[in-house]
């Protein structure tokens, strides 16, 4: 039976995940792929913190990178250490060794990856990255591979964990946006700094990840537009839920005449769409495309086992490679072309707004002034609660340019009457046929 090589970059919740998956399922894949997965090293920063550790008995275990690039028995790396330095330059130096790498670092591959693509190509060598976005979810290479019939018209996903447990924890428990982040936190989704996560980042990188695939471009993380969830209050969470929605942190990519536009953003998503019951930490993503129609990808989007699942996937899939003899081809992320983009401005939604205003007579004729104005119809208008002698408005309006949103914010902002404009969140339509 051939033996595949591998060396593991990082012994972290994935690293340790892809050890235990050898561990309990070597067999399995011995029996169907006719190959044995042995892990030769292992890199990690501190070694003493891991020595003890089981199910590294018998691993080289190394703080020097030098170990790995050195040793001419190496088939697989997995670089599963995150960040962009050193592991940029880990990677290029193994591609360029002519050893194949996997990776699960969306960080890198939203940067880099057509430039890692290449290198690999170069080196007859494969990289790949399904790890990098939706955890355990198998979604790049069927975007790539299943759905390649389909001009693909739309991907809408729930790609980031921490913010749907937030968000769900906020509906389900009725609790605030401070104590379910705090909440995430201890369960270990949340980082002691939730920015990347809570201000939309990890998202966006995801889904220029996903972008590039599904358009056939390189798609940067800067050219994705960002909002993240830090305004959303339990208030807003109630309304939308008295309405039929539930807020979530859409990553969103449409296909319009003239170009792809990129968004990412807080959405009411009314309940009778599959989104809206994606729940927790789990992930989901809807791809519509001209053939197939809409698809749902769903599973867990983080942790060590499902990452671990994915990991081993593309490790599975480059031994086969190994075996042909054909590594270096069928890959995935190699568009270097711009396509154009779509002006987010142009884009069209209806709105939520939330508006703390003085409770006096002539407010409502001032505040519908203002969306006149900036030609905005008004759907639906309730007034929700009396804060002594002021009221909170939920206004809902009919589907309006991003600009004319922009435009009236501005406008309701130096009304008066007005004390906050408190938020203004998307209102998604199912407008599945
Ligand atoms: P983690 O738990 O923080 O583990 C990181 C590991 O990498 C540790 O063993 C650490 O060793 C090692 N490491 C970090 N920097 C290093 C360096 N400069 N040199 C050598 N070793 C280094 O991270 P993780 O959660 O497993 O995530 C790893 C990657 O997978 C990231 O790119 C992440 O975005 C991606 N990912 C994670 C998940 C998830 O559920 N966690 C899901 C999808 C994708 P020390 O302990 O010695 O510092
Ligand atoms: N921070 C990410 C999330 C981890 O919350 O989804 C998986 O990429």
């Amino acid at each position: 039976m051939k033996n595949i090589n591998v060396a593991l970059l990082g012994f972290g919740t994935v690293g340790s995940g892809v050890a235990e998956t050898i561990r309990k399922n070597g067999r399995i894949m011995e029996d169907s792929i006719g190959c044995h997965f042995n892990i030769s090293h292992v890199l990690v920063r501190h070694p003493e913190k891991y020595r003890d550790m089981e199910l590294l008995q018998g691993i080289h275990l190394t703080s020097s990178f030098e170990d790995i690039i050195s040793d001419e028995s190496i088939d697989i790396v997995i670089e599963v250490m995150g960040g962009i330095h050193p592991a940029k330059e880990y990677i290029f130096e193994a591609l360029n060794h002519h050893i194949n790498v996997v990776s699960a670092n969306k960080d890198l591959v939203a940067l880099f990856g057509p430039e890692i693509m290449h290198t690999a190509m170069e080196n007859h060598v494969n990289f790949s990255c399904e790890a990098s976005v939706g955890g355990g979810i198998p979604i790049l290479r069927p975007l790539h591979d299943s759905l390649a019939a389909n001009e693909i018209e739309s991907i809408v996903g729930i790609v980031n964990g921490t913010t749907n447990f937030i968000l769900s924890n906020m509906d389900d428990a009725g609790v605030s946006y401070g104590d379910a982040l705090r909440v995430a936190q201890k369960k270990g989704y949340a980082e002691a700094d939730p920015t990347n996560d809570v201000a939309g980042y990890d998202a966006a990188r995801k889904l220029a990840i996903l972008a590039s695939i599904g358009f056939h471009a390189n798609v940067a993380f800067d050219d994705v537009l960002v909002e993240g969830i830090e305004k959303i209050s339990q208030n807003d969470v109630q309304y939308a839920s008295e309405m039929g929605y539930a807020i979530k942190l859409l990553a969103v990519a449409i296909r319009q005449d003239n170009g792809i536009a990129l968004n990412v953003y807080p959405a009411f998503v009314p309940r009778s769409h599959p989104l809206a019951s994606v729940k927790g930490s789990y992930n989901a993503i809807y791809v519509t495309g001209n053939i197939v129609d809409d698809v749902m990808f769903y599973g867990r989007g983080a942790g060590s086992l499902p990452t671990a699942s994915a990991v081993m996937g593309d490790v599975i899939s480059t031994a086969k490679h190994i075996m042909n003899h054909s590594t270096g081809t069928d890959m995935m992320l190699t568009e270097t072309k711009r396509i154009p983009f779509y002006s987010s401005l142009k884009l069209e939604n209806s709105y939520y707004f939330r508006l703390i205003v003085d409770d006096v007579t002539g407010v409502l004729s001032q505040i519908a002034s203002a969306y006149a104005d900036n030609d905005i119809s008004i759907k639906e208008v309730v007034q929700k609660s009396r804060i002594e002698d002021a009221a909170e408005l939920m206004i809902i309006t009919e589907k309006t340019p991003r600009e004319n949103i922009i435009h009236v914010e501005k406008a309701l902002q130096v009304l008066p009457c007005m004390r906050q404009v408190a938020n203004i969140v998307r209102v998604m339509e199912d407008d599945r046929k």
